[in-house]
């Protein structure tokens, strides 16, 4: 028996313009659970699509088991016992989750799939993780959580003995981030290998054993996670010591600038904003806290007159708004940036350069002239920015790794020079050098006198970057604390009211 489960050896893989993969060495045993971790574009998902036969590298050797394996294709990788869960997700919205589930694989009766049967296989692994999915609904109808849930489900499916995770916890919250970590410590007991990609490092030392480091496409070192400190790592990843990490010089009873009373979906059923009122003063950044599903996000589309019946005063410098439609948010001065940029936010088979200006086309276009040097200047500015890793202005997006899609997204809404910007879930997928520097500009436009809500599920980061927190839960604004006096505990009791009655109860 080799001592490793999985060895990858000098993978080299490019693509027009990008050496992705140069030399890169990577090691797996049995029953560890290995982080792969390195910034955006660093090339965690090439090597990991590599694995699974999606890319075919240029050079370089699979051995599994100790014997050197051949793999062209998402079946070759499946036949050698590797399940994927992909940073996009790749389920099929119009079909039910047991047909994605056992998708190429039904069980068969006498007239063709069985359904009854499929629908009651999927459903038994689903009540394992007791998630409250319908093996029978339609994937379209699920929340981007339960969609990776599903994902998670039907990859362990597979009984592989190499499972590999591209940013699963990305979109789901707390409670079934815990019952993934219980699953994978499970597996890992049983034998299983599993890979593990995340940007959340306080994750590293809950549920991994070993870490390997990636950086612009090289191999930088394999560590145990338990022996090694954050700082040492993260100088692993970037290249050099990140001293400040939050930029924050908070503001206190500063003018009310922007105020909302009342605001309300106008829904029937599944209310998710229930008279909400807040206010948001002159350069603050207001933060937005709660449990996934709690009405964050929801409350902000009504604001950002994207929700029809929606119902409520919004008033700006003392002055009414009348929102109807996104075009009026932003002629005001507010800018969106969605949570769910995959979907909502870029164009994907358009340029960088495209998705970066989109918003600002005025600024270029004048009488039907397009003014192809002020695109391009817009655009660079926002790469330096950001620090975009892009090979051109012209590269497709979906090209770009999914951290460095965000940026483009964050960038674009930057470039509209709004007054209140914002923010829901900024940081997701976001490498650690990204963030902070996404923290910076933050800071540099409270500067200016911009406002900024910042809707994020990352406690540290509403903590040490927010002048005031609102908590939401279902549907309610709950609370509000102060820097001075915001806390973990104090925002998660907020969150979870209902436990906290129910227990008094
Ligand atoms: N299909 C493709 N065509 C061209 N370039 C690509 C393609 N896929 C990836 N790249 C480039 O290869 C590099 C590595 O990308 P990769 O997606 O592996 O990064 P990553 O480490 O997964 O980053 P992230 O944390 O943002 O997901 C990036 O520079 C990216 O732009
Ligand atoms: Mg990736």
């Amino acid at each position: 028996m080799s001592e490793y489960l999985l060895e990858m050896k000098n993978i080299c893989k490019s693509f027009p313009g990008v050496k992705a993969l140069q030399s890169v060495e990577f090691q797996l045993k049995a029953g560890e659970i290995h982080a792969l971790l390195g910034e955006n574009g660093a090339g965690k998902s090439t090597l990991i699509k590599v694995l699974g036969g999606i890319y075919i590298a240029e050079e370089g050797e699979i051995v599994i088991d100790g014997k050197p394996v051949v793999i062209n294709s998402v079946n070759d990788a499946r036949d050698n016992g590797i399940s994927i869960i992909h940073q996009e997700l790749v389920l099929v919205p119009r079909m039910t989750v047991a047909e994605n589930i056992f998708l190429g694989r039904e069980p068969m009766g006498k007239f063709g799939v069985d359904t009854r049967k499929m629908i009651a296989e999927a459903q038994k692994m689903l009540d394992r993780f007791d998630l409250g999915i319908d093996a029978a609904s339609e994937i379209f109808d699920l929340s981007i959580a339960q969609q990776q849930m599903v994902e998670i489900v039907k990859a362990i499916s597979f009984n592989c003995k190499i499972l590999v995770m591209d940013e699963p916890t990305s979109s789901i919250s707390d409670r079934e981030v815990l019952q993934l970590f219980d699953i994978m410590r499970n597996l890992a007991r049983q034998g299983v290998g599993i890979i593990y990609i995340s940007h959340k490092m306080s994750e590293l030392n809950e549920v991994c054993d070993r870490v390997t480091v990636l950086r612009d496409g090289t191999y930088v070192g394999t560590r145990v996670v338990a022996d090694t400190p954050r700082d040492e790592l993260i100088a692993m990843m970037v290249g050099r010591k990140l001293d400040q990490y939050y930029t924050r010089d908070h503001v206190k009873n500063t003018e009310v600038f922007f105020k909302c009373e009342h605001i309300d979906d106008g829904k029937k059923h599944q209310k998710r904003v229930n008279d909400v009122s807040f206010e948001v003063r002159k350069g603050e950044i207001v933060g937005f806290a709660g449990l996934v599903g709690a009405g964050r996000s929801e409350t902000m589309q009504c604001i950002f007159g994207l929700t029809r019946d929606s119902k409520g005063t919004i008033i700006m410098d003392g002055k009414e708004l009348k929102i109807k439609s996104p075009v009026d948010a932003m002629k005001y001065g507010i800018s969106l940036v969605p949570e769910n940029r995959k979907v909502e936010g870029l164009y994907h088979v358009q340029s960088v350069s495209f998705n970066s200006t989109i918003e600002v086309l005025h600024e270029f276009i004048r009488n039907l002239m397009v003014n192809t040097a002020r695109e391009r200047e817009i655009t660079q500015e926002y790469i330096d920015k950001m620090h975009t890793k892009t090979p051109s202005l012209e590269q497709t997006v979906t090209n770009l790794s999914g951290g460095n899609q965000q940026k483009v997204m964050i960038g674009r809404w930057l470039a509209t020079n709004p007054k209140l910007l914002i923010l829901d879930e900024p940081t997701r997928g976001v490498d650690v050098g990204a963030k902070a520097e996404i923290y910076e500009i933050m800071n540099e436009l409270t500067k200016q006198g911009v406002s900024i809500i910042m809707i994020s599920s990352e406690l540290p980061e509403i903590i040490n970057m927010a002048d005031r927190v609102y908590v939401m839960y279902d549907g309610r604004i709950t609370g509000c604390i102060d820097y001075e006096n915001v806390s973990q505990e104090a925002i998660m009791k907020l969150a979870t009211l209902e436990t906290a009655e129910g227990e008094s109860a």
